[in-house]
């Protein structure tokens, strides 16, 4: 029988985190390992810390892995929050090669939609369903029908008042630098979000990452017409999804 059980790795710009799931539950089987990125998070610098969490979790076998990046066939197209180096490379084999075992890549917010779709509140939602991942920067996972339409970067549309890409302006990493209350925080999300829905008209958006545990501090300040709910999948879900994926990619 195949393995079912499978180490997702979900690679941030901030912190490199992972543990081993069972795919058909969707659940974290150990204790999850969080190491702190590299500065400045080059593939070198990444790709050790990544088969360092790999050592750490005594693992030999199939990785699922997001990665904070557009990524076609292994390799990244762009680096927002991660050193420029990465652009071109390709982080199938550079992770897989530094831990000595086969990586399914995809881009990170992609792998916790996938997780949320499969496990969490996605589960059964039909029509446009974007969950957006609020962290260091900003995420987008799009799904039509149920069915990712891979690496849409929604956190990089220009705001129209603003002349800056949304995650310089609506991150978690933009509050906590400029240091805004929540209040200013969630006028400026929602002024984000306002965007989307001008040009996406999704039936239902969900938020992922840190932020969306502090949903109760800037829900009275979003005012679109689409629903927004938190993700049920805190924490786990870029490694779930992750693992979910690499597995889907074993069988084909
Ligand atoms: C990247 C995306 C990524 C998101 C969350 C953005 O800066 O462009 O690819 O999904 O950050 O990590």
């Amino acid at each position: 029988m195949q393995e079912r059980r499978i180490l997702g790795i979900d690679v941030g710009a901030s912190g490199i985190k992972g543990g081993v799931i069972d795919i058909d539950a969707g659940e974290l089987i150990n204790e999850r390992i969080r190491l702190e990125t590299p500065d400045p998070a080059t593939p070198e610098a990444m790709a050790e810390t990544f088969a360092e969490l790999v050592r750490l979790h005594n693992w030999k076998g199939l990785i699922g892995c997001g990665f904070p990046s557009i990524i076609k066939n292994g390799v990244a197209y762009s680096a927002a929050n991660i050193s420029e180096e990465w652009i071109g490379r390709n982080v199938v084999e550079t992770f897989s090669m530094a831990c000595g075992c086969p990586v399914e890549v995809l881009n990170d917010a992609d792998a916790a939609g996938l997780a949320e779709m499969q496990f969490g509140f996605g589960k059964g939602e039909m029509g446009t369903v974007l969950l957006i991942t609020i962290g260091s920067g900003l995420g987008s996972a799009l799904f039509i029908d149920g069915k990712l339409v891979p690496n849409t970067e929604f956190g990089h549309i220009y705001l129209r008042n603003q002349k800056k890409v949304a995650e310089q302006y609506a991150s978690s990493n933009a509050r906590k630098r400029e240091d805004l209350s929540w209040e200013e925080w969630g006028i400026r999300f929602n002024e984000y979000l306002e965007n989307i829905e001008r040009v996406l008209n999704p039936d239902l958006i969900l938020l992922g990452g840190g932020t969306s545990k502090r949903f109760d501090k800037y829900d009275s300040y979003l005012a679109i017409r689409t629903p927004v709910r938190p993700a049920q999948l805190l924490n786990a879900a870029g490694a779930i999804g992750a693992a979910v994926y690499a597995f889907q990619q074993s069988r084909k």
